[in-house]
């Protein structure tokens, strides 16, 4: 058995820090378990960071599966939890068990996180029930982008910071095991962190949320140019990738590539029995 909501909640009372990244696929997700990372997201910003849409709204629960397996194959240790994508939260009940469902029965995953408060406790509560880890996501929830006019931080003034405190715990009344907190204050995070028994985890949510999590290609350097100011680059993996295959191109261009050590040739009685 490799990390659990038990081995989180432990590291929460401990005060042992929790880290936990997106991944998309198989590589990424073998080298994010190397790491260390106690979680790995499969994040619906998969849209976004490799699939190429403007949100995360166009990403289907097909995506979200495709994805989740090529990561559940890789990994042994580190928890795999699923984005259910846009709407699936808000269908009939039904469709909701059914959606994540597929993600573990089919995807292997550990349990599956959902985007907002209120309107989704109910579902956080059904699956939960059904045996289905949640883990809850609050503050910036980017599949609701258009309705709140923008990626704009969430909880600066008095009525939202007592809306998400009394939502974060709603959510973890409702059964979820952790939740996402997302680009808030950080005020406000250390206080629903200290309020809830729940781990949380944080993105741009400051430094006292019991966890972290970034999207792995903003933190590797393979995200273009632009990344949120609560993002740290830790490593400049576009350039590496971009420099890798600029020489590979005139390499080939200038004939250096490839040369004798990375030919294949004919066997000596072929070849004779061949050209004479
Ligand atoms: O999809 C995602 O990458 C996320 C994280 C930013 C928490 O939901
Ligand atoms: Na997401």
């Amino acid at each position: 058995m490799g990390v659990t909501r038990r081995t989180l909640e432990k590291k929460k009372s401990q005060g042992e820090k929790i880290a936990m990244v997106t991944a998309y696929d198989f590589p990424a997700a073998k080298i994010a378990e190397e790491a260390g990372a106690e979680i790995l997201l499969v994040g619906d910003s998969l849209g976004m960071v490799v699939l190429g849409y403007e949100s995360t709204i166009p990403v289907t629960l097909d995506d979200m599966l495709h994805h989740t397996k090529a990561v559940t194959r890789a990994t042994k240790q580190s928890m795999v939890i699923a984005d259910l994508p846009f709407l699936t939260a808000h269908l009939p009940t039904m469709e909701v068990l059914k959606s994540a469902g597929k993600l573990m029965q089919e995807g292997l995953a550990y349990g599956v996180k959902i985007e907002g408060g209120e309107p989704v406790l109910d579902k956080i509560r059904t699956l939960t029930d059904a045996g289905i880890p949640v883990m809850g996501h609050l503050g910036l929830t980017p599949q609701s982008v258009n309705q709140l006019g923008g990626y704009i931080i969430q909880g600066k003034e008095e009525p939202t910071v007592k809306r998400l405190l009394s939502e974060a715990k709603a959510v973890e009344e409702a059964g979820a095991f952790g939740l996402v907190l997302e680009c808030v204050p950080e005020e406000l995070a250390e206080e629903i962190t200290k309020s809830l028994s729940i781990p949380v985890i944080g993105i741009g949510a400051g430094r006292y949320t019991d966890g972290q999590v970034l999207v792995l290609h903003d933190l590797l350097g393979m995200g273009g140019e632009w990344s949120p100011s609560f993002v740290k680059r830790f490593a400049s993996v576009g350039d590496t990738m971009k420099n890798g295959l600029e020489k590979y191109v005139s390499e080939v261009k200038n004939k250096t590539f490839p040369t004798e050590e990375h030919v294949i040739h004919l066997r000596e009685e072929v070849k004779l029995a061949l050209y004479g």
